[in-house]
């Protein structure tokens, strides 16, 4: 039987539908990315879940069929860094399985894909976002902590695209670190037909110190690619679509630019977060989730859970980056690599 929240279009206090589902499937990783985990943090006594905390694959299907009753279209894989879970490839094969789940995706660090791409392809994935914030060694070291090299990113994209997935290109920037990386990358990735989306460093967590002054904003993004190439605006693909996309004049690839910062897209934002031990979080800088894994492990049915998870829908009202000030940055936040961006 559907509930009433099935048989509307269940939106939330501002008007917006639920869509997408990201879900963390582990908080830990394998760099150390000075934005997301810095090390002096993120060391050998920083207290990662407990590996019974984790939500099994069982769990996270059952979350994922009870948000699929709710609307959810899109579902994307996050970490920390997601191939770092055992056996990713037969989970992706359950979620694939799920009823209305249209499209299937998983954001990486991609160092782990020339060992799982294939199998990733094959259970049922449709598309990969693998982020390098440089072509050049020392500057991505930088970047990631002084873990892994772009040569092994560019095999993992090169893995990726040989196994037939869709593949995007995230680019974190931050000023001063590895902006003059802008124009060689977009060289680079033009050269290989490869859409390249870079986002504007945000304050996300409470562990990168993030300053204002460190943002390079999309409008100099923009000013330093049209520098070199033409290119003009592209129309959305969908309505709360998070990069605004952008045409090359001379050749058919696209960029984008995920401006949170200087353009926030709250008011169109569908998207629900799941964390590895299963808290439900409305928005990407909230101080607290709703524990969803209590009442899974309570035996709760699917009826249950997409009757507790519509209510929490319908409260919600995050708008963070709308709101953002000076003092809400400073706020008490969770973290990115728990959180799964
Ligand atoms: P596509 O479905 O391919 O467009 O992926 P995506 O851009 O939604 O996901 P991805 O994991 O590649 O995220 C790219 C960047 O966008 C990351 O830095 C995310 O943290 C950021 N991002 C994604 N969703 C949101 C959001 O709702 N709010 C904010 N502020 N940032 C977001
Ligand atoms: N600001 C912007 N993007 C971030 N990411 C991680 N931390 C931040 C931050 N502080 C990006 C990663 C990856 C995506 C999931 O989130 O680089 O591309
Ligand atoms: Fe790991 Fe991604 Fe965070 Fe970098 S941004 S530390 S790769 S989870
Ligand atoms: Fe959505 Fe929160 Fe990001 Fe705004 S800041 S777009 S409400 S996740």
């Amino acid at each position: 039987m559907k509930t009433g929240a099935e048989n509307s279009q269940m939106k939330d206090t501002l008007n917006r539908p639920l869509r997408d589902l990201r879900i963390s499937v582990t908080d830990q990783c394998n760099f150390r990315c000075a934005y997301c985990m810095p090390r002096e943090v993120f060391g050998p006594d920083y207290p990662f879940l407990p590996k019974g905390d984790i939500l099994g694959d069982d769990e996270i299907v059952l979350l994922a069929r009870s948000f699929a009753r709710l609307g959810i279209e899109k579902i994307r894989l996050t970490g920390g860094e997601p191939l770092l879970r055992k056996d990713l490839p037969d989970l992706v094969g359950k979620l694939a399985g799920v009823e209305g789940v249209e499209d299937l995706s998983l954001t990486t660090n991609g160092v782990l894909l020339p060992r799982h791409a294939r199998a990733l392809k094959e259970a049922g994935l449709d598309r990969i976002n693998i982020s390098l914030d440089s072509l050049n060694a020392d500057i991505f070291r930088q970047m990631s902590g002084g873990k892994g090299d772009p040569e092994a990113v560019l095999k993992g994209i090169e893995a990726a695209r040989a196994a037939h997935l869709n593949v995007k290109v995230n680019m974190v920037v931050k000023k001063g670190v590895n902006d003059q990386e802008v124009l060689p990358m977009v060289r680079h990735f033009r050269e290989q037909r490869t859409t390249l989306r870079f986002i504007e460093y945000m304050d996300v967590g409470n562990t990168n110190q993030w300053r204002s002054a460190e943002v390079q904003s999309a409008k100099e993004l923009l000013d330093t690619i049209g520098r070199e190439f033409e290119f003009e605006p592209v129309d959305p693909n969908y309505r709360g679509e998070v990069a605004a996309r952008y045409r090359y004049m001379d050749i058919p690839v696209e960029f984008g630019i995920i401006n949170s910062i200087t353009k926030p897209f709250c008011s169109d934002c569908n998207r629900a977060r799941l964390s590895a031990d299963g808290k439900l979080f409305t928005c990407l800088f909230a101080t607290a989730g709703h524990d969803l894994r209590a009442i899974v492990r309570e035996g709760a049915s699917e009826d249950r859970l997409v009757d507790h998870i519509s209510k929490i829908w319908l409260q919600r009202k995050d708008r963070y980056s709308e709101e953002r000030s000076e003092q809400s940055t400073g706020k008490p936040k969770i973290e990115m690599s728990y959180i799964g961006g």
